[in-house]
């Protein structure tokens, strides 16, 4: 029975690295372009209903943008009472704010406004009204989507 011994050279030893450290520069560039073709699946819309805070903590003309999945959801309470919509202008996705001086939901990147007591379009490019998003009180907690 022979025994064999495989000896790695220095010049060996470089290329080894030189290739290891190859690899690993081309996974750096190539990790985010995969990313970016294959996002992370999120959740479009939580599942579970989005707790807001206290009932009546939102006075008439507050609003308050929370996390809701994808996208921000805006939480406002007008005079016609509360409302909730996608946060996202349907025109270029700019996030909209609520105006509640004019009572008017706005979105700055190109002066599109919305109605607040239904999300339909006032004025401005956007093409379409604001998504509405469902909301309950329950234990006198404000929740949005998910079921009551
Ligand atoms: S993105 Fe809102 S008006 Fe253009």
């Amino acid at each position: 029975m022979t025994q064999t011994t495989t000896r790695v050279t220095r010049r060996g030893f470089i290329k080894l690295v030189y290739g290891l450290f190859g690899a690993l520069g081309l996974g750096a560039f190539a990790a985010p372009a995969l990313a970016y073709f294959w996002p992370a699946k999120l959740e479009e819309v939580p599942s579970e209903p989005v707790p807001v805070g206290p009932a009546g903590e939102l006075k008439v003309g507050d609003s308050r943008t929370i996390s809701y999945g994808r996208y921000p959801a805006l939480v406002l309470n007008t005079p016609a009472g509360m409302r909730a919509y996608l946060a996202v202008c349907t025109h270029f996705a700019c996030l909209v704010k609520y105006d509640g001086v004019k009572d008017e939901i706005v979105c700055p990147c190109h002066a599109g406004f919305f109605r607040s007591d239904d999300g339909s379009v006032i004025s401005g490019p956007p093409p379409k009204a604001l998504k509405p998003v469902p909301w309950f009180t329950k234990d006198d907690i404000l929740y949005i989507g998910g079921e009551a």
